[in-house]
């Protein structure tokens, strides 16, 4: 019952036997989260799905994630449907929506507004992604997708090689992922962006301090040689000022993968990709090849987010006891 009642702010809160348990939670509901079995677990349960920046999967899966549970949500998307347009504090808004819902979930354009929001809320609070600062629930699904796959290639996470490509400056996904794989030993991190757009050093001195190896790297080609994980990501131009033109962009592309990736490595990103003509970031001439997992880690949202919500209503050991299959699923093609 650890969760039970705290806010989801930060990967920081966890230790691995917490992310064990919850992984085990995700397990036992993938076949719910698949749609082949049913559950009223949150039966009269309410959702509230705050988005105030941009989200398509994150949002959705959230939300489905809860009504698969058996679960309600109410959502708002944008600042400009919301009371905080007319001026209304977070703290204001917290303590009205903790009227209304069992769970909030939160993304906020700035770097620590949904800790801000939480300590004002009476209901466990989950970090959708604050600006640059964190996105846990992203990392935790990624985590459980590198450990699910090693586990099908009989690989372990301790000694392996994760690189990380693209602006590593302001993606979340790879703050939070970087410091969730420092709690396993003895990894080796290579960081493959222009030097405009590096890993913060505070971020790099957290993960040396618990005994990792730090490689940075500004060609990709070197960078991913090695990799047991390339774990690729776009450049955030939403938060690039305009006059911040950037040299030694790449994209990661077959001609790059073919030659220099491991046969046995995985391909990740946390989506949505940029595929526009002329974008760098991980090109879609790769697609059919089975290294590349990024479709696989975005249903891993669903069951990740569904243990989430269990253990944060304390429901851990609920689950499974009134499952039934579902009626429906099998029109699905
Ligand atoms: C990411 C995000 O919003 O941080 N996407 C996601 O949540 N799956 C990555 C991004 O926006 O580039």
């Amino acid at each position: 019952m650890f969760l039970q009642g705290q806010h989801v702010l930060s990967v920081e809160q966890f230790d691995l036997s917490q992310i064990h348990a919850l992984f085990e939670t995700a397990k036992k509901l993938e076949a719910v989260a698949q749609g082949k079995v049913t559950t009223k677990l949150l039966n009269g349960a309410i959702l509230a799905n705050l988005f105030f920046e941009a989200s398509t999967r994150t949002r959705m899966s959230f939300h489905s994630a809860f009504a698969r549970l058996g679960g309600d949500i109410c959502d708002t998307t944008g600042f400009s449907f919301s009371s905080i347009s007319k001026g209304e504090s977070l703290s204001d808004t917290a303590r009205v929506i903790s009227a209304y819902a069992d769970v909030i979930v939160m993304r906020h354009p700035e770097q620590g507004a949904v800790a801000d929001f939480a300590q004002y809320a009476e209901v466990p609070v989950i970090n959708g992604g604050d600006g640059p600062g964190e996105h846990p629930t992203q990392a935790l699904l990624d985590l459980y997708t590198i450990s699910s796959e090693f586990e099908k290639l009989g690989k372990k996470i301790e000694g392996s090689v994760i690189a990380m490509t693209g602006d590593l400056k302001h993606g979340r996904t790879v703050h939070s992922l970087s410091k969730l794989l420092s709690l396993y030993d003895n990894l080796t991190f290579h960081f493959v962006s222009p030097d405009a757009l590096a890993m913060p050093a505070s971020i790099i001195e957290k993960i040396q301090a618990a005994g990792h190896q730090v490689k940075i790297f500004t060609s990709a080609e070197k960078g991913i040689q090695q990799a047991d994980v390339i774990y690729c990501t776009r450049i955030q131009q939403e938060r690039l000022s305009d006059d911040n033109s950037i040299d030694d962009l790449f994209s990661i592309n077959k001609a790059l993968l073919e030659p220099n990736a491991k046969s046995d490595a995985i391909i990740m990103h946390p989506l949505p990709r940029d595929t526009r003509e002329g974008a760098f970031d991980l090109t879609t001439d790769f697609d059919d090849d089975s290294r590349l997992k990024i479709f696989t880690q975005a249903a891993n949202g669903i069951p990740v987010r569904m243990a989430l919500f269990v253990h944060c209503l304390g429901l851990e050991n609920e689950v499974g006891k009134d499952f039934q299959p579902s009626l429906w699923a099998k029109t699905k093609r």
